[in-house]
């Protein structure tokens, strides 16, 4: 019997995640189906339970919907757990919340060439979006990753709550302008600023030679903030095409046991796209 998938959130309809889980499964050879479901904002739980009782092994959680998966959810990968955000079930016996965020961010930080062992990074932004790549960039052992958001406090608080894991001293946070003690190689806008076409009013200096401008959303060709990146000397752009590809690809392998290629999938995605320059 074909295995049944599903993202669910609201909206859902210009949701990528059921093309590119069809691409997964047909390069791998998977069995399995994967659908959009758009759920009422009051109807998330029950969505869930009537999907899952219909045979479902597993879904995508999206906008805005992640934090109720994580309340809903019977069990949480540690990475959930202090991203506070679940974006995969896993359903078995009971319902298992993951988040691959993070990793998908990671995962596409090393495509784009980034060596993140003793990479100097710069988080911006402190809301859920951040939240959810700090133990996976601490994990892949940054020496430096400075949280720097407009409410100086928030990430004030990140850095408290992500100490257990800080093992090498490499956070800090504060607000825009204490970003400037350093240089870096990589920095990561994670702030919804994007999305009203705003830029964090960032300090000059902050890129490295050689340097990664990285912006979470994808599809708005060059954004405000990438257009101040490159204003600021950073040697490359990219936005969050490769990090959805892959979160997706991370939540593929754990459903489904086996490692998609994200090279055809991203190429493809790609094309659709406005041009970064
Ligand atoms: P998300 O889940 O996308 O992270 P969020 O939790 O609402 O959304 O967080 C939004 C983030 O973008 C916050 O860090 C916010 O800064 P504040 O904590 O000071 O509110 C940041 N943000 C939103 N609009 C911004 C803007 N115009 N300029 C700079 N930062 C902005």
């Amino acid at each position: 019997m074909t295995d049944r998938y599903a993202v669910i959130g609201n909206p859902i309809a210009h949701s990528k995640s059921p093309a590119i889980h069809a691409a997964f499964a047909a390069q791998t050879a998977q069995d399995l189906s994967y659908e959009a479901l758009l759920a009422p904002l009051d109807g998330f739980a029950a969505a869930v339970a009537a999907f899952r009782t219909g045979g479902g092994r597993g879904m995508n959680i999206t906008v805005p919907f992640k934090e109720e998966a994580w309340r809903l959810a019977d069990r949480l990968t540690e990475r959930a757990r202090l991203a506070g955000a679940v974006n995969t079930f896993v359903f078995g016996d009971d319902v298992l919340g993951d988040n691959t965020d993070g990793a998908g961010l990671v995962g596409d930080l090393e495509t784009l060439g980034c060596r993140l062992p003793g990479a100097r990074v710069l988080l911006l932004g402190a809301g859920g979006a951040a939240r959810g790549v700090i133990l996976p960039l601490l994990d892949a052992g940054v020496a430096r990753l400075f949280i720097a958001n407009r409410t100086a406090d928030k990430a004030r608080a990140l850095q408290a709550q992500f100490a257990s894991h800080d093992v090498r001293g490499a956070l800090g946070a504060g607000g825009w302008a204490d970003a400037a003690d350093a240089p870096y190689d990589v920095v990561v806008n994670a702030t919804s600023a994007s999305l009203s076409d705003e830029a964090p009013p960032l300090p000059a200096g902050l890129y490295a030679p050689g340097s990664l401008a990285y912006d979470m959303v994808y599809g708005r060709g060059l954004t405000a903030y990438l257009k101040q990146a490159r204003d600021q000397g950073a040697a490359r752009l990219a936005d969050g095409l490769g990090m959805l590809v892959e979160q997706a690809a991370e939540a593929f392998t754990r459903w489904r046991g086996v490692r998609p290629d994200t090279a055809a999938v991203r190429a493809t995605l790609r094309a659709a796209l406005p041009p970064l320059a």
